[in-house]
């Protein structure tokens, strides 16, 4: 063959790889109005920065007559690339290709890329669609996705890895994306689930469909295994993109700054007013983080997910921050289970990738009653304190109304190793509530007064000037200021400059045991 016979020949093999399993699945794609793995590369990456791996790579299973029906790339698209000028690994499961089932080389594909982000700290973005284990292959496609959960795990805390879910993503298969720091599923046309529905009917009877069993819905309002439900997939790319944003490379790196427009300074009187006379009245926190981050944006993680309290990512001062704060507009911001979990694992990845952590506190307590015992609020809560103690990186707390009992010291509180403490004013920082605290002291006296219900409504007086106050807790150092709610921006920021060259270690261990 002449040189340029063997480019041409090199021409047309590239020309055959792009088309994936052929035009005609390709059309099929298009019509259930869905992306190629291809487009989809495209548009999460910065144009004309993709450089693909393994194009030309080819199965090697001959069960079923696979010798026969062998594709190019072998159901997935795999390399390197650019999002917002920074270094990402990328794959993306091609539909095109028998579903994108998994093979041992698929899996390899997978693995070799992954390799690469732990061996150069660079981040790894998984597009998921595939109808799973390839069936031919049998256990070669077992052996492949357990390698591919094991440099899950490996790289775990060492690079950010982010899984989008834009199609089917069924049996173990599930466990990668579940092993990764955010799934990001667009809504309707995917699925992630253990067991689908025509097996829960033969072994638990129960009617469901594929939606409720494993939908964004679901995912993003009960399981909890997903972070974010797209409408569709452009816009579950955006948010990958906007997610990104506010990650560093790899656990050596800080996330990075972007410039701040928004004066440091700015004061938001709104925030002299936010919190209502009557102490059970509600109001939104949401509020408070937009009304203090740079130009009111907040990244919001797991918004219809135990709502009770709320994590993201803002900016303050041009500096990326992990934000936890509890909401006093869902279920007086209590904190539960579920709570717990989610913002648990939020600080631990905050801690994993140097993100500062911002904690906004209004919290009555952790939930009471048999549901939550039964389901394990000790195991459970217990995470708080931990992700919170073992934490090194930047911390600041504001308490801006309620932080009470185990609630108080779960929150971030100066004990838990927190940096810089500060209380608004309307501050209530106590081991329980006025009205549980009267009754369990004065009980007696309550008897024996003549008018009980103004005995106790003055012992919770009492009460209140005593212990419902920032002071208490100011006078021992465990707050380090009380500040005017207006100035909090600036407090934030300047509290966060003041430690912004921590140093902090934890004792030298294998790893530790957090309460599962
Ligand atoms: C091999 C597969 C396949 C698979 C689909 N195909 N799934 N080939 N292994 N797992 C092939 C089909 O035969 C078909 O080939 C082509 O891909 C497209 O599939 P369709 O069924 O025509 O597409 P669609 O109607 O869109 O349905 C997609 C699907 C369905 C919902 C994913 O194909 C399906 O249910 N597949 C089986 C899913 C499954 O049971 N997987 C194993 C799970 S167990 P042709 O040649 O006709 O185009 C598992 C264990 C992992 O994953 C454990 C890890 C620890």
């Amino acid at each position: 063959m002449s040189t340029k016979e063997k480019l041409e020949q090199l021409k047309q093999k590239r020309a055959k790889a792009l088309l994936g399993g052929g035009q005609d699945k390709i059309d099929k794609i298009h019509s259930q109005g869905k992306y190629t793995a291809r487009e989809r590369i495209q548009l999460l990456l910065d144009p004309g920065t993709f450089e693909e791996y393994d194009a030309f790579k080819l199965h090697r299973c001959y069960n079923f007559g696979m010798e026969k029906i062998k594709f190019f790339g072998d159901g997935i698209v795999t390399g390197y690339g650019k999002l917002a000028g920074r270094p990402v690994y990328i794959y993306a499961q091609d539909f095109s290709v028998l579903a994108g089932s998994l093979s041992g080389t698929l899996a390899e594909k997978i693995c070799k890329i992954m390799d690469l982000g732990m061996k150069n700290g660079i981040p790894v973005i998984g597009l998921n669609d595939s109808g799973g284990a390839r069936i031919q292959e049998g256990i070669e496609a077992l052996a492949g996705y357990t390698e591919i959960f094991t440099r899950n795990v490996l790289a775990s805390g060492v690079v950010p890895q982010i899984s989008g879910v834009f199609g089917p993503c069924a049996g173990g298969a599930v466990y990668s994306p579940a092993l990764t720091d955010f799934i990001i599923q667009v809504k309707i046309q995917s699925y992630m689930f253990l067991t689908g529905p025509k097996v829960v009917k033969t072994v638990l009877n129960e009617d469901v469909t594929t939606e409720q069993l494993g939908g964004a819905a679901m995912h993003t309002t009960k399981s909890g295994v997903t972070d974010y439900a797209a409408e569709n997939e452009d816009d579950a790319i955006q948010y990958i993109k906007d997610l990104m944003s506010y990650l560093p490379q790899n656990n050596l790196e800080n996330p990075p700054d972007a410039p701040c427009d928004d004066p440091i300074t700015r004061r938001s009187e709104l925030l002299n007013d936010i919190i209502p006379d009557n102490p059970n009245a509600a109001y939104d926190m949401k509020k408070v983080i937009t009304e203090t981050a740079d130009n009111g944006i907040f990244f919001e993680i797991k918004k219809n997910f135990a709502p009770n309290i709320v994590i993201g990512f803002a900016r303050y001062g041009g500096k990326a921050i992990g934000i936890v704060a509890n909401q006093p507009s869902y279920y007086a911001g209590v904190l539960d289970i579920d709570s717990s979990i989610k913002g648990a694992r939020f600080i631990r990845f905050c801690d994993c990738f140097n993100i500062p952590i911002l904690t906004f506190v209004d919290v009555p307590g952790f939930l009471p009653g048999t549901a939550q015992e039964f389901g394990g609020v000790i195991r459970n809560g217990a995470k708080m304190l931990y992700a919170y103690a073992e934490s090194t990186v930047p911390k600041v707390t504001i308490i801006t109304r309620k932080s009470y009992g185990g609630a108080y010291c779960a929150m971030s509180s100066k004990h838990l190793r927190t940096d810089i403490n500060y209380s608004w004013p309307t501050g209530e920082i106590a081991v329980m509530g006025s009205k549980g605290a009267v009754e369990v002291l004065h009980a007696k006296g309550a008897k024996a007064a003549e008018d009980p219900r103004a005995f106790l409504a003055e012992k919770e007086n009492e009460y209140n000037e005593q212990f419902s106050n920032p002071y208490c807790a100011a006078e021992r150092g465990y707050i380090d200021d009380v500040i005017e709610p207006a100035e909090t921006r600036y407090r934030i920021i300047n509290a966060f400059e003041s430690i912004s060259g921590k140093r902090d270690t934890i004792p030298m261990k294998k790893h530790g045991n957090i309460p599962l």
